[in-house]
């Protein structure tokens, strides 16, 4: 009920309801969900990797690329999460997971930050040109950086 009432709060972020996922589902099926949001995070990367670049300089600025990789990190950010992140699925309950089993005490923390996420990103896709590029940069790198530091475990 606890959590039932803490994804009603939160409906709308992507994470919102995960921790009601099934707990005993299969470890196969667990690192198959781990795989996917970590695939989610790999795309999250590549795109705000284009970003970055543009903004330091080390690739020529395109306004229509940087609005494609800023629309990718708004629609990825903005996906139903849910089934990514089952209970179950931290670190040390599965192979090959960074997530620390914190997330799933703080879910409607994590929620948020994903919900800061998805904020950033619509920041960045309205920026259009260099300088708002530059300016909505820290925001998203920032959102990035406050959920890994909360949440993931360190290499
Ligand atoms: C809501 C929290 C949250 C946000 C927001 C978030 N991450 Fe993550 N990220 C995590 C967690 C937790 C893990 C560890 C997942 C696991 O291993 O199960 C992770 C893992 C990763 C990984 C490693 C993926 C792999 O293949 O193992 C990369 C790369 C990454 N994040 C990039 C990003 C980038 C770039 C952003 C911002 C655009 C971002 N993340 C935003 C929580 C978040």
């Amino acid at each position: 009920m606890k959590h039932l009432i803490a994804g009603l709060l939160i409906a709308g972020c992507g994470l919102a309801g995960a921790a009601q996922a099934d707990s005993h589902m299969s470890n196969e099926d667990l690192m198959k969900a781990a795989k996917a949001r970590q695939a989610t995070m790999q795309l999250y990367a590549f795109n705000i990797g284009t970003l970055g670049a543009m903004a330091k300089g080390e690739i020529d600025y395109d306004a229509d690329a940087a609005k494609a990789a800023a629309g990718n990190l708004v629609k990825l950010s903005s996906q139903n999460q849910m089934a990514y992140w089952p209970a179950g699925s931290a670190q040390g309950e599965i192979e090959g997971s960074r997530a620390l089993p914190a997330l799933w005490e703080n879910m409607e923390d994590a929620a948020a930050k994903g919900g800061a996420l998805v904020e950033a990103a619509m920041a960045a896709e309205a920026a259009d040109d260099l300088e708002a590029l530059r300016a909505a940069m820290g925001g998203l790198g920032g959102a990035c950086g406050a959920c890994h530091k909360a949440y993931r475990a360190p290499n």
